[in-house]
């Protein structure tokens, strides 16, 4: 693990160069798993994740299926070789809360109710990891179930938010999540409907209104980013198959 720094903010600048209120940079491709029903490759910043979708499909065992609608399940899985440290491959505590929290983020804006004894699956691999990788998998994942053409309020967009030398600033990278005073991930709906909303570390009440104040202007940049990869890929889509008929 890197050391702490002795400052996360100098000259107003980030160890990464970003403002404040600067998000990483983020490059979305759309549906790269051709065996998934829909499916999204995501990097942001330093992180890479991948996010797979199937479904609705008929849930096994049958005692686990709703009959009011569908069952949206997760799994959020860190490969061994994405941090400094090895991760022993399987379960842990943290990838089944994440997997968890992801869940539930999601299960609320998809329309369960068309898809009565289904499940929804949705994969998340992380390959390299910087910090957020829970927020780059509900972005992902988000674009996933667009991919698969699951009917849903809106696209969820997520980033983190935190506190550091102080300061609140948006989208903490590794160092600024190990170690400094505050990381709050948040996801929302377009209409700013909070799905996710997670605090680790200490905040004012004051300084957390201001956190998700930046984290809603995040979450629309990123919505937007999201937003336009749908676009592109449906009018590529559009226009490989002739366009409008003259
Ligand atoms: O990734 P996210 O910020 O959603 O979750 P976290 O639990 O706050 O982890 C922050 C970062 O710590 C991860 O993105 C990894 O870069 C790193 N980490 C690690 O190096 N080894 C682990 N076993 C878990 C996390």
């Amino acid at each position: 693990m890197s050391e702490k720094p002795e400052h996360f903010i100098i000259d107003g600048k980030r160890l990464d160069g970003r403002r404040r209120d600067e998000l990483r940079p983020i490059k979305i491709e759309l549906s790269p798993l051709d065996r998934a029903d829909g499916s999204c490759y995501l990097e942001w910043g330093r992180n890479k994740v991948v996010a797979a979708v199937y479904g609705p499909r008929e849930l096994h065992p049958r005692h686990r299926q709703n009959m009011t609608g569908a069952v949206v399940q997760c799994r959020y899985n860190m490969a061994s070789f994405s941090v400094d440290e090895r991760i022993r491959p399987g379960p842990s505590r943290r990838s089944v809360e994440i997997s968890k929290v992801i869940r539930q983020a999601f299960e609320h804006v998809v329309f369960t109710k068309f898809f009565p004894k289904t499940a929804i699956d949705i994969y998340i691999e992380v390959l390299r990891a910087d910090a957020g990788t829970r927020t780059a998998g509900i972005n992902a994942a988000s674009l996933a179930l667009a991919d698969a053409g699951i009917p849903m309020r809106g696209l969820v967009s997520a980033c983190a938010v935190g506190k550091v030398d102080g300061e609140i600033v948006l989208d903490l990278m590794k160092e600024e999540d190990n170690f400094g005073d505050a990381d709050v991930p948040v996801a929302m709906t377009s209409d700013n409907r909070i799905t996710l909303l997670q605090m680790d570390g200490r905040m004012t009440t004051e300084e957390f209104y201001k956190a998700l104040e930046l984290a809603k202007t995040g979450c629309t940049t990123v919505y937007e980013l999201q937003r336009q990869a749908l676009v592109e890929k449906y009018d590529n889509e559009y226009q490989a198959e002739g366009g409008l008929d003259e």
